[in-house]
């Protein structure tokens, strides 16, 4: 089966809801206008249930299938966008200074809704489906707080499924891969505290800059010396802040940035080695050095068996040679995980074509990707739920 027909027919609408969304981008769990337009379409699509105020902002909609008892199933979509100005100069651009959809959830809600309408008006299923609409994908862990919620047990979801677009994917493909696809993340915030003084007297001082910079250095090593080279991660410093003057040695500085990883255990060491390295520093410089450290997102772990039946579904709609299987992971982090450390799942990617990397100012959803991930969500529920 390719794309279906009923979902090229639609494309022109969902297009339209795309669009919408994208001139008007919310941040965070501040998505009441986007949340409100999510809800008025499932309830004009006739769903069974409708339910908002989940996770604070999120929704889901409940499809049942005419085709008697079953399974119900979770179909995910993000709704947030970022705080980045708009630089396409589209018709459709952001009309919101500083707020865009720079990393196409305005897509992944118009795809699901256009999923919804459709399993709405065919009901070709036994169970039900659940679309869930999240806020707060960008870190603010709207997903969580959706499965903190309850939604899991309220609905009776056995299964969870998530879908984000790729740049440089071409359009009509997919990837995905078992087990870790995404990474988990971590942000710290290092404070070097020191005595300042006059520049042209350092003797006196205890220069926050100078450890602060062999701080850098030496936390390098947790991924060049302290972990498997076989393993993966990333500790990245990307904040540097001291000093306000060319003649003064400032007091302290502070260095902050993030850890990715895709084990636990690795997790736990670039932690370990952030506070050794730091503790070390500070006793051979007679600073005090404070680490705080917080642990976001979980790794996004690809169940096997789901991982391949999402995989088969996704070659259904785009030809075998069209999906890849056993991509790399991604070090990006991804709310998803915790769905999928709820229930067993999987996440996959669709193909954007040719477009402006996520989250770059000139990013822009390739409405074309719309059948293809519209079929994608309709062929997992019906495939997923047959009688
Ligand atoms: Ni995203």
């Amino acid at each position: 089966m390719p794309i279906l027909n009923r979902a090229a027919e639609m494309q022109e609408e969902v297009t339209g809801w795309r669009r919408h969304l994208h001139k008007t981008p919310e941040l965070n769990f501040d998505v009441f206008q986007t949340a409100g337009f999510v809800a008025d379409k499932l309830k004009s699509f006739g769903c069974d249930e409708v339910v908002t105020g989940l996770g604070r902002t999120g929704v889901v909609g409940i499809i049942r299938g005419r085709k008697g008892d079953g399974a119900t199933i979770g179909l995910r979509a993000d709704m947030d966008a970022l705080p980045i100005d708009e630089i396409t100069g589209k018709p459709w651009a952001s009309t919101v200074r500083g707020k865009m959809h720079a990393c196409g959830h305005d897509g992944h809600t118009a795809m699901l809704l256009g999923a919804a309408k459709y399993l709405a008006e065919t009901r070709n299923f036994t169970g039900a489906v659940a679309v869930i609409f999240q806020p707060a994908e960008e870190g603010g862990g709207g997903g969580n707080e959706m499965v903190k919620d309850g939604m899991m047990e309220r609905f009776g979801i056995e299964k969870v499924f998530g879908m984000h677009n790729m740049p440089g994917l071409p359009v009509g493909q997919f990837a995905i891969k078992p087990g870790p696809i995404m990474a988990a993340t971590a942000e710290f915030t290092i404070t070097v505290k020191g005595r300042g003084g006059h520049a042209a007297m350092p003797h006196g001082t205890i220069d926050p800059i100078v450890i602060a910079s062999q701080l850098v250095g030496a936390l390098q090593t947790i991924a060049s010396r302290s972990t498997d080279p076989v393993e993966a991660v990333v500790v990245s410093v990307t904040k540097f802040h001291a000093g306000d003057a060319y003649n003064v040695i400032p007091e302290s500085a502070e260095i902050a940035g993030t850890v990715r990883t895709l084990r636990k255990e690795v997790a736990k060491r670039s932690e370990e080695r952030i506070r050794a390295l730091s503790a070390g520093l500070a006793a051979a410089f007679g600073a005090t050095i404070e680490v705080d450290y917080d642990a976001n997102y979980p790794v996004t772990f690809n169940h096997a068996e789901e991982t391949v039946f999402a995989g088969d579904v996704a070659a259904d709609v785009a030809g075998d040679g069209h999906v890849h299987r056993a991509i790399q992971p991604l070090m990006g982090g991804e709310d998803f995980s915790y769905m999928l450390e709820a229930r067993p799942g999987a996440f996959i990617f669709i193909g954007n074509g040719d477009s402006a990397g996520l989250h770059h100012p000139a990013y822009d959803f390739n409405d074309e990707v719309i059948p293809h991930g519209m079929s994608y969500w309709v062929k997992l529920a019906e495939t997923a739920l047959a009688a």
